[in-house]
């Protein structure tokens, strides 16, 4: 657990969690913080909660008394979002104490109970622009921001500071340890975080894009100085840096992205693959950078990101028993349910005895209402041979051309 003092009367606890699946289901292989914030003036508020505490009441005492603040004392919990990676921690605290408030919107409030059982807790439920007064100058003031990620989420802001509390919003995936801050970031880890910030919005934001940019908004309006988020890094040097590349990502979630191609594709044997070893010299000597992903060989996390960040996708699969090779199926739906859309994007793939692929191909995108721009599909029997290869050239200079209006770094 790291302990930080970010100002005066504000402390940050952070727990970085490795070796798991985010949500059970996304790859994080750089790992991911889970970030706490106490805000103490007269009384005390803890925003989002110490997920990283094991449950045992002395260790909690222990990460306590390094900011002398005693579990008792604590006054407020403000839950920005119920989702377990923020809120979890309040089954445990009740053993410990039951003499605190909760602050929430009330949309929270039917979530809190169902969550972690039917005792009464003393809430304080709270709308845009509400505001509680802490004593000693700290004052909070809250900013429901509904889908975002669920609906019952806001934004805490401390005013004396300028400090933004935005839970999920501007998280970025990758644990923090020494570089907390912006600040602090070498070169290295400014390209670090910039990755594991798309692939963190890419995975869990991105469904969420329309109310991204409301949120957005919403920051510009509080000119925050200071930026600290429920996952990874506080911005207090330039946090218009994650709002402006919160904004730049809600744009790739419909169809903008860097000047790269996301070559989706799977082969049984081979064939595919001969028509994909092509496809990437080609986009390759137009200067284009190629994001090779291979499924199942590639995780859904590093597929999702690659596919949003990019303004051009080429899914190049073969007919499997009368449908598209599953895994790249598989991995279509999943876009289509991220509504990830309006991406430039070509399809191609190989068969043997008979197609198929395409249909079900179309299938997909019908059922998951994927709204991309695609240039009609070459297949090809067996190997690709001359003639495959030159409509195959033929679309995906198409496609490098026409995406060239799509891309904003
Ligand atoms: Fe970090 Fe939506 O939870």
């Amino acid at each position: 657990m790291n302990k930080t003092k970010l100002t005066d009367n504000i402390f940050m606890l952070s727990a970085n969690i490795d070796h798991m699946l985010f949500e059970s289901m996304w790859d994080v292989p750089h790992g991911v913080s889970l970030n706490s914030y106490i805000v103490k003036g007269e009384k005390t508020a803890i925003i989002d909660g110490i997920i990283g505490w094991d449950g045992l009441p002395e260790s909690l005492y222990a990460h306590l008394k390094e900011f002398d603040i005693t579990p008792e004392s604590i006054d407020y919990l403000v839950i920005n979002h119920i989702e377990p990676d923020h809120s979890g921690w309040i089954e445990n605290f009740k053993k410990i104490t039951n003499d605190f408030t909760v602050v929430m919107t009330k949309k929270a409030e039917a979530m809190l109970y169902s969550f972690y059982g039917e005792t009464p807790m003393d809430t304080m439920i709270v709308k845009e622009g509400d505001s509680l007064d802490l004593g000693k100058g700290k004052k909070l003031t809250f900013h429901p921001i509904p889908n975002i990620h669920w609906p019952e989420t806001m934004m805490t802001f401390e005013e004396d500071s300028k400090m933004l509390f935005p839970c999920d919003m501007y998280g970025a995936f990758g644990t923090i340890k020494d570089t907390m801050f912006d600040d602090q970031f070498t070169k290295e880890d400014r390209v670090f975080y910039e990755k594991e910030s798309i692939r963190y919005y890419s995975n869990v934001m991105a469904t969420f894009s329309k109310m991204t940019k409301k949120a957005i908004e919403k920051t510009r309006e509080l000119n925050p100085f200071v930026i600290a988020p429920g996952h990874g890094p506080v911005y207090r040097e330039n946090p218009s840096t994650i709002i402006d590349a919160y904004a730049r990502y809600a744009e790739y979630a419909s169809g903008k992205g860097k000047n790269e191609v996301t070559i989706l594709w799977g082969s049984m044997y081979g064939m595919t693959g001969k028509a994909v070893e092509k496809i990437k010299t080609m986009i390759e000597a137009k200067g284009i950078t190629v994001n090779d992903v291979r499924m199942p060989q590639t995780t859904s996390s590093e597929m999702v990101t690659n596919v949003f960040k990019s303004a051009g996708v080429i899914v190049a699969a073969p007919t499997y028993e009368y449908k598209m090779f599953p895994p790249v199926a598989h991995a279509i739906d999943e876009l289509g349910r991220k509504k990830i859309s309006g991406k430039k994007a070509f399809r191609t793939g190989s068969y043997g005895w008979s197609g198929g692929a395409e249909k079900d191909f179309n299938k997909i995108i019908e059922n998951v209402k994927m709204k991309w721009d695609f240039l009609e599909s070459v297949e090809f029997e067996g190997s690709p041979n001359e003639e495959a290869i030159k409509s195959i050239e033929h679309s995906v200079n198409t496609l490098c051309e026409t995406m060239q209006e799509n891309i904003i770094e």
